[in-house]
């Protein structure tokens, strides 16, 4: 660790004070005063009245230019402020200023080029998550754009349709970032798959779920020190939204990006019918009464809202509370399907190497660990010859005091084999790049390392883990 960082980790433990030092907007923290559209009373420590505000949908980032074929986009990061609560201004980072990000569609065989503008004081980078995207493209975390630079990031969308997502990656900020707000949806639309007939277009509705802390004063508060506080749950960057629907089929992308939970969702009133993972469709559509997603994982389901007579409200619900709800509004024409086959799982190739992954945290000490190493950017964990395939082994060892964790890969998209020796469920057999792994529990994984060579991260999802030492890196030589 450079004495930089160490500079940046000692702002931070000094309670988050790092950005809003850099952050100009932070001085003129205006907290309104009610009432408010949405019930807020302009106080923060006032909860606004759930299903009062509409859910929010980001919008579709139109290309700047489109060169020989491919679409070029503008992001600028920047400082900004948002009304997360009704009434109240928060400061906190976005993309094109926006808490949660404009959402790029892309479209499979369709390259394109995402230009970066740092527009904050410090670093940034961004990754895509779940793309296959070449090693400079990447958003490596020592890989990043200083402020004031631009960057072009490309991404050739070779993969197929999936919900894949994009956020800062910067080394030892990635936690505090993306919690900021610099994250976004990027959908890959695929053609082969709409003989499928699956809701598009304004019912097909991409939903971050992360949490929040406001404090009192309207900021964000990030307390690496105590990573329970955040309890504020935010579907789009509200909270407890309400989508208004029609009584049709609708298509919801669902991604967990919080950096330090995991979700355990339910719909009351109607079946969650699970239609992909992280990484694209599932071979056949799995109904789900509960839906668990750690932090970086995503879920597609379908809801069918024919069968909720109009006038009646469906509360999406975590363990925590409701979280979003639905209000059936009305009819509409649907002439979207739900075919009992989706797209079919390619076949597992035999692995040629087996390695053993163990996450945990070092005893004693603030930091994270992957087979006992914090992250080391000098240091290359795992080469791997281009076009081979490993089985890994990847186990939670922190069960005396338990802690979650996860694994993320980059590059590759990967099958879950087994959980504690047993198939996994239907709703996560299909193409994952992020898998949660209990306390106590072995996950085997399979990759196909193809595409690209160079150096790689895998890490853990928890951010506040892989800030704090739990990534390490592979070459894909
Ligand atoms: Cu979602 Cu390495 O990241
Ligand atoms: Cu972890």
């Amino acid at each position: 660790m450079d004495r930089r960082h160490l500079i940046r980790l000692a702002g931070l433990a000094a309670g988050g004070t790092l950005l809003s030092a850099c952050n100009e907007s932070s001085a003129a923290i205006h907290a309104g005063h009610g009432p408010h559209p949405g019930g807020g009373t302009g106080d923060p420590s006032t909860p606004p009245v759930p299903f009062t505000v509409p859910l929010p949908v980001p919008p579709v980032l139109r290309p700047s230019a489109v060169v020989g074929g491919t679409d070029v986009y503008d992001l600028s990061v920047r400082s900004t402020t948002t009304e997360i609560l009704p009434g109240v201004r928060t400061p906190v980072l976005g993309y094109n200023g926006r808490f949660v990000g404009p959402t790029i569609r892309a479209r499979r065989g369709r390259p394109a080029i995402v230009r970066l503008n740092n527009g904050l004081h410090h670093p940034t980078n961004v990754h895509l998550h779940g793309a296959s995207v070449a090693a400079a493209s990447d958003g490596h975390p020592m890989d990043v754009v200083e402020p004031g630079r631009l960057r072009t990031y490309h991404y050739p969308n070779r993969q197929q349709g999936a919900t894949l997502w994009y956020h800062d990656h910067s080394h030892h900020m990635e936690a505090e970032h993306v919690y900021r707000g610099l994250h976004g949806f990027y959908l890959i639309d695929d053609d082969a798959e709409r003989r499928f007939g699956l809701p598009t277009g304004r019912y097909d509705i991409p939903i971050m779920l992360r949490d929040a802390r406001i404090a009192a004063d309207g900021t964000l508060a990030f307390d690496p020190a105590d990573p329970f506080v955040q309890q504020t749950t935010l579907a789009n960057g509200k909270p407890q939204p309400v989508l208004r629907v029609a009584a049709r089929r609708y298509r919801l992308r669902l991604l967990n990006g919080a950096i330090q939970r995991n979700f355990q969702l339910s719909l009351t009133g109607a079946d969650m019918i699970q239609v992909a993972t992280d990484g694209g469709l599932l071979p056949a559509p799995v109904p789900r009464t509960e839906l668990a997603l750690s932090p970086g994982e995503r879920a597609e389901i379908v809801v069918d809202f024919r069968r909720s007579p109009v006038g009646s409200r469906l509360v999406l619900a975590d363990t925590t509370g409701p979280v979003l709800a639905f209000d059936v509004v009305g009819a509409a024409a649907d002439n979207s399907r739900l075919p009992a086959k989706l797209r079919p799982l390619p076949p597992l190739p035999r692995a040629t190497t087996v390695r053993d992954v163990t996450l945990s945290r070092r005893p004693g000490q603030a930091t994270f660990t992957i087979n006992g190493e914090v992250f080391d950017a000098a240091r290359v964990d795992a080469r791997i010859p281009i076009g081979t395939t490993e089985i890994w082994r990847v186990t939670n060892v922190d069960v005396d005091f338990p802690i979650d964790h996860s694994l993320h890969l980059h590059l590759v998209q990967f099958r879950v084999l087994d959980r504690d020796g047993v198939p996994p469920a239907p709703g996560e057999a299909g193409l994952k790049d992020t898998v949660a792994v209990p306390p106590g529990s072995t996950v085997r994984i399979q990759a196909t390392f193809t595409g690209f060579k160079g150096r790689y991260v895998y890490h853990c999802h928890y951010l506040r883990h892989s800030q704090l030492g739990q990534m390490a890196q592979f070459e894909v030589v």
